[in-house]
């Protein structure tokens, strides 16, 4: 039986911090509110010359040096962004120039902050068809360049980054992706958007959400799709090592954990420092458990995201 092996990670933030207090300078808001009821300290903001790709390809080089592997390797590259360099050509086609690869295949994907669990989940998908043997999947966003800064009610909220994955076809072993479940539910696609785009407007637009709606349906839909991902591997919740959540809430987060009956020491929050950076969250969160040693090799990880759409999706590995 083939399986998608995470053979390595690696991840990049842009120089640029930007705490809650440097934001109160600029914003009517307060390091108290946004501490309160997000978690969020600090968020990295991409500078001139930083882009959606100048992340994904530092993010991409330190997940190959993490696993050992060279360009060569690489039939496939999957990218999760809402915020590409272009409209088109997909920004994973430029990544994919800048890497030297000349190989396989390079798409965009875009399921906004489920993005990086949907590009997973096809990555897998691909690998075990057999039309590559060795994925990059990367989540990569500046979602600095769509925010409205004097909308203090999602400004405040979210940060540029990048994470990556090293994805390998391998045969026997009971490392791998062991499952995923992907869904979204339209109805609510005007709850998170951004009111701008090629074909409507012809500009780029801003992000507008309603942020009571957006954390109700996130606790619920992650908790029961997390539920689902685990049940139908024939894994107990008690038995997940760490959950490596969407990084958007801390009391979302809290909620999500209360109603499954989690604990809350086995969800890697980065948050606090990173803000949410989308379809970036989940690779940064899990670079961080890698880095400081607490997720090991052997482990069951449950991966599990929320966004616009509504998209939400989970995938569950041993790593
Ligand atoms: N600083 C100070 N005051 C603020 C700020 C701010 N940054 N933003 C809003 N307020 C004010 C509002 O104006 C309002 O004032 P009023 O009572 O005088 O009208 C008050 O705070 C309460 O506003 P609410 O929007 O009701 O605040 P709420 O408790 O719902 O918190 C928040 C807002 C943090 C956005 C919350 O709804 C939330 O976390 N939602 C989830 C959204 C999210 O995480 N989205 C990420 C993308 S989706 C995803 O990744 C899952």
């Amino acid at each position: 039986m083939i399986r998608s092996v995470v053979v390595g990670v690696g991840s990049e933030l842009p120089q640029n911090i930007m705490t809650n207090n440097d934001l109160a300078k600029f914003v009517d808001t307060s390091d108290e509110w946004i501490t309160e009821r997000t978690g969020i300290r600090a968020r990295h903001i991409a500078g001139e010359g930083e882009t959606t790709k100048t992340l994904a390809v530092a993010a991409a080089r330190q997940a190959l040096s993490n696993a050992g592997l060279s360009i060569e390797d690489v039939d496939l590259i999957i990218l999760a962004t809402s915020t590409p360099d272009h409209t088109f050509p997909a920004t994973a086609t430029e990544v994919q120039a800048e890497l030297g690869i000349t190989k396989g295949a390079a798409f965009d994907l875009q399921a906004v902050c489920s993005g990086f669990v949907y590009a997973l989940t096809t990555a897998d998908a691909l690998l075990k068809a057999g039309q590559a043997t060795c994925a990059l999947v990367i989540g990569s966003e500046t979602f600095s360049r769509i925010l409205d800064w004097s909308d203090r009610a999602t400004c405040v909220l979210f940060g540029d980054g990048a994470g990556a994955f090293v994805l390998q076809a391998q045969k026997g072993g009971n490392a791998g992706i062991l499952g995923s479940k992907l869904r979204s539910d339209g109805r609510h696609c005007m709850k998170l958007y951004v009111d701008g785009g090629p074909s409507t407007t012809r500009t780029v637009g801003h992000l507008r959400m309603e942020g009571r709606e957006v954390f109700k349906h996130a606790v619920v839909n992650m908790a029961e799709n997390m539920l689902e991902v685990t049940t139908a591997a024939g894994i107990a919740m008690a038995d997940i090592d760490w959950f490596v959540p969407h990084q958007a809430n801390k009391r979302i987060l809290d909620s999500t954990a209360s109603k499954l009956g989690v604990a809350r020491e086995k969800f890697i929050i980065t948050l606090d420092h990173h803000g949410n950076t989308s379809a970036a969250s989940i690779p940064l969160a899990f670079n961080h458990g890698l880095q400081n040693g607490l997720i090991k090799r052997g482990q069951l990880v449950l991966m599990e995201a929320m966004g616009g759409g509504f998209t939400w999706g989970g995938v569950l590995l041993r790593f």
